[in-house]
């Protein structure tokens, strides 16, 4: 069980043993395991197992520090209520930022550090084992076998050796991606806004526009972040201008695809795979278990109909690797703040 916070219980910023003390939103066992093993006690957990929003706010009581992952809402009116219960700095144990409203942190003085990198590897191959079950069928493979259905119609395959696969976004993880994919033997056609040099030198890889890239790709995989510009960068436009049957697999943030055209694309067989770790309304629903609920979400529940698709829930960075690397970055930051940076002098900051 995690120590449910008592928001009512008066708290001065550390314990009794003068421990720093984090208010730990969202957390999860394997959080606190990797953040206990981590912590060499100058900070004591605060675990709250709820999501930080605006009902939850109050449990950060007494602490200067909040701690919080990716479906944490963290929009102008949690921020105002953070500056008045005293709270001065957001330490988000995750990449991403694109849940905080970096404009009101700066308004309220708040400073915000993110992990920028914990392990690319850790989402790159889940990228590919997304690419190879769908490719394989062997979600179907796995359920068929176990109710002794050992027959092999309408799991035929393709090879991904001389396959081309879009890879957009080449930062981090992208290039990690592009790395799997040249020991498979693809064909490498990457967009970015910057192109990364390493990814350029590497085999079979070439910078293209994203019109080549759609219009040539057999497989079509996003690593780039979340930002308005970005926003639905998958539609209904973007996804005419693929090839027939293309295989989507998106392990970044669910807002980049319009879900509602995913879905239309895959009905029409335009979309012939697709492969999800995030969902656009996935906050609420991903990390929790909802198994005795009715999903009163009718987009997801759609999309789950499909068999050739594969959502798995923000579960691609999920690695012991990478998991210890987050708490280690993230009590970096912690004790940089409480070291008296403050801002841009902190190493991870964001904004
Ligand atoms: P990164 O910052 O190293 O790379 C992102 C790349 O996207 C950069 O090269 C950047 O130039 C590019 N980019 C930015 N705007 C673009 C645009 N408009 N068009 C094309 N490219 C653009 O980030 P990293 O570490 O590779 O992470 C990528 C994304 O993966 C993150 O933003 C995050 O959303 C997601 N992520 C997902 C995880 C999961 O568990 N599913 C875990 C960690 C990250």
């Amino acid at each position: 069980m995690l120590a449910e916070l008592n928001a009512t219980q008066p708290r001065e910023g550390h314990d009794a043993e003068g421990r720093r003390q984090i208010a730990f939103f969202d957390a999860k066992q394997y959080d606190l395991q990797s953040f206990s093993a981590t912590n060499d006690d100058s900070f004591q957990l605060i675990a709250i197992e709820s999501p930080l929003n605006e009902q939850t706010v109050s449990a950060a009581a007494g602490c200067k520090v909040v701690c919080i992952f990716v479906n944490d809402e963290a929009h102008e009116r949690v921020i105002a209520r953070l500056a008045e219960l005293g709270v001065e700095l957001i330490a988000l144990r995750c990449a991403g930022f694109n849940h905080v409203d970096l404009e009101a942190c700066q308004k309220y003085g708040i400073s915000v550090v993110r992990v920028p990198a914990y392990s690319p590897h850790a989402v790159a191959e889940h990228t590919v084992a997304l690419m190879l079950m769908l490719n394989r069928h062997l979600h179907q493979a796995y359920l068929r076998n176990r109710a002794g259905a050992f027959v092999l119609d309408g799991l035929t395959g393709f090879d991904m050796y001389g396959k081309t696969v879009g890879v957009i976004g080449t930062g981090k993880i992208g290039q990690c991606v592009v790395q799997i994919l040249n020991g498979f033997g693809c064909r490498v056609l990457a967009y970015d806004v910057q192109e990364n040099p390493e990814v350029a030198s590497l085999p079979q890889t070439e910078y293209v526009g994203l019109d080549a890239l759609f219009a040539q790709s057999d497989i079509v995989t996003l690593h780039l972040p979340l930002f308005e510009e970005t926003h639905h960068l998958i539609n209904s436009q973007t996804i005419a201008r693929m090839k027939r049957g293309v295989m989507l697999i998106n392990t970044s943030r669910g807002g980049l695809v319009e879900t509602v055209s995913l879905i239309e694309g895959l009905k029409s067989g335009q979309i012939g795979y697709a492969g999800l770790d995030v969902y656009e309304e996935e906050a609420g629903i991903f990390f929790n278990d909802i198994s005795n609920q009715v999903l009163d979400d009718d987009v997801l529940a759609r999309l789950m109909t499909f068999n050739n698709v594969v959502i798995t829930s923000h579960q691609a960075f999920l690695t012991r690797e990478a998991l210890d690397n987050i708490a280690e970055t993230t009590f970096a930051n912690i004790a940089e703040y409480f070291a008296g940076k403050r801002g841009t002098e902190l190493t991870y900051h964001v904004g």
